[in-house]
């Protein structure tokens, strides 16, 4: 079905920070499969650990004990300070299960008609539960009757949720981004998750945080959260997390731990050997090469040499960072932007007409950043608006 515009060009190789078309020219992909390939392309551990799985075990379903999923679950569970995880295969599935979490939470609780508080310009997926929980009208257009239980607050405003906590009394939970990735890197105030925390616990909230594009390094910290001093209830990723191997996985802790069980939920390809197996080895690699420091410490160098680079450029207004999710604001809209980047042989993305993605490797060297920011001027000073 046409349900992507696509771009004019066909990829069939990748190496690094590197995609190949059919004609042999040579991109730098500055958005790694929108946030997915944080490690690059064709990583050769991560190729080796997947021809091992795949020349040993790929899928015995969740009937029976998986070795690689329970490692996996032991190594997110202890690298993010929570208890339990369900896994699945995308990032829509890992908000369902963090949604169902939310509505036995509160059904449990005897809680009538269970309401979960969402934000403006969120992204959540394109599942009908997780397009009703979106903050865009263009996704979930044509498909009401949506799910109800939602309750829609402006993105970074901790006065619309206290005003929520004075009079609801259905609200069982609020899910968030850590920093708004679909709509364009919209980064909140330093102490948002904190306020959110401090009113979840006043009021026996779940704190639900999709991480499933700020997860897994990208914000120059393993998840976004570890910004701040506090701990969800549940947490989504995907993404990053498979490096291209279909993975999601919805965490649990506190009182959301011990929510779902035997029953509630499932999943016939959900934590199986190949996908965990991969997602172990991406961590793996994460650790070993420090990426989680990098991508804190390359966000900021590539955003000042942005800064720099366009300074003389009045297209530009600003540039914004949070780790590698980098967002640069433009003073007028620039239509057919990402095709023109694309002529530059740079793959860029642009959520609207007037803001660029950036979602580059964590493996991105100095010397491909140099090149990341020369294109991307080369791009904009030759571009001109219709
Ligand atoms: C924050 C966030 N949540 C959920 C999703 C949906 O993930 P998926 O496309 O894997 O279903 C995305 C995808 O862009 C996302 O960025």
């Amino acid at each position: 079905m046409p349900t992507y515009r696509r771009l004019p060009v066909e990829f069939v190789k990748g190496q690094g920070s590197w995609l190949w078309d059919t004609v042999g020219q040579k991109y730098l992909d500055a958005l790694t499969g929108i946030a997915v390939c944080g490690l690059g392309h064709a990583h050769p551990k991560i190729a080796d650990a997947i021809c091992e799985q795949a020349k040993t075990l790929l899928h015995t379903s969740n009937l029976y004990e998986i070795g690689p999923q329970q490692a996996l679950a032991d190594k997110l569970t202890s690298l993010s300070g929570m208890q339990h995880v369900f896994f699945g295969n995308s990032g829509a599935e890992a908000n369902e299960a963090t949604l169902k979490v939310a509505r036995l939470y509160g059904n449990k609780k005897g809680i009538k008609n269970p309401t979960v508080i969402v934000t403006d310009k969120s992204f959540h997926g394109r599942t009908i539960a997780t397009l009703s929980a979106t903050g865009n009208r263009k996704v979930q257009a044509g498909f009401e009757p949506l799910v109800s239980g939602f309750r829609r607050v402006p993105y970074n405003d901790i006065e619309a949720i206290e005003a929520i906590a004075k009079t609801a009394t259905n609200v069982v939970a609020i899910m968030v981004e850590p920093v708004l990735g679909e709509a364009g890197v919209h980064i909140p105030d330093d102490d948002y998750l904190t306020n959110i925390r401090r009113i979840c616990d006043e009021n026996g909230w779940l704190m639900m945080l999709d991480e499933i594009q700020t997860g897994i390094a990208r914000t120059g910290k393993m998840f976004a959260f570890q910004h701040a001093d506090i701990t969800p209830d549940v947490m989504s990723l995907a993404k990053g997390l498979g490096n291209g191997v279909p993975i999601g996985a919805c965490l649990v802790n506190g009182p959301a731990a011990d929510v779902l069980g035997p029953g509630n939920h499932g999943s016939t390809f959900g934590g199986n050997f190949l996908s965990t197996r991969t997602a172990l080895t991406v961590l793996e690699i994460i650790e070993e090469q420090q990426l989680v420091a990098r991508a804190a410490s390359l966000g900021e160098s590539i955003t000042q040499k942005l800064e720099t680079a366009f300074a003389d450029l009045p297209l530009v207004s600003s540039v914004r960072h949070k780790g590698m999710m980098l967002g640069i604001e433009l003073s007028q809209a620039c239509p057919n932007l990402v095709e023109y980047a694309l002529d530059h042989l740079l793959l860029i993305n642009c959520p609207s007409e007037t803001i660029i993605r950036l979602l580059p490797p964590l493996t991105l060297s100095d010397e491909e950043a140099d090149i990341l920011v020369t294109r991307l001027y080369n791009v904009l000073s030759s571009y001109t608006p219709a």
